[in-house]
């Protein structure tokens, strides 16, 4: 659930910058603190708004925490694995292939996910990309939900 929540912030983030930017102001606090001043400057406004470029400085700025994300793996796996369509999933009919979505190997896309959290990966942003495409199954395939 906390990968959702990620997700959804980083899916709000995004919208604050495909919006209309406002100049945000930095005073050599962090990215992140920049945003968060840019958004507390705009009262009342519903869909507040920060430039791209600084948004993708906050975003890129996050540390990943490597245990939590190995938690968090460890945790969505059982869930995933009570799932009865990942076989179809990872081979699916032709048909469902041409007016649907490509094979996903599920596990296969969450070990290459673990393994890049251990080795190669530094910034939480890289986890949830990553992490996007399994969460995409989730959403268009309304079995697979979580
Ligand atoms: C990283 O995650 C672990 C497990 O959730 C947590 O105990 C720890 O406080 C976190 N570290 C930081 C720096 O947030």
């Amino acid at each position: 659930m906390m990968l959702l929540e990620n997700l959804l912030t980083a899916s709000t983030l995004v919208g604050l910058v495909f919006a209309a930017p406002t100049t945000p102001t930095r005073n050599n606090g962090s990215p992140c603190a920049a945003v968060s001043s840019a958004v507390a400057a705009q009262p009342g406004v519903a869909t507040p708004t920060v430039g791209a470029e600084l948004a993708y400085e906050c975003i890129n700025s996050v540390p990943l925490n490597k245990t939590a994300a190995l938690n968090l793996i460890q945790a969505v796996k059982p869930y995933f694995r009570w799932q009865s369509t990942t076989s179809w999933l990872k081979d699916p009919p032709a048909e469902y292939v041409a007016k649907v979505q490509e094979p996903v190997d599920i596990f296969g896309e969450l070990d290459v996910i673990e393994e890049n959290v251990k080795s190669k990966w530094t910034k939480e942003y890289e986890l949830h990309g990553k992490a996007w495409r399994p969460m995409h199954v989730c959403a268009t395939n309304t079995r697979f939900y979580i």
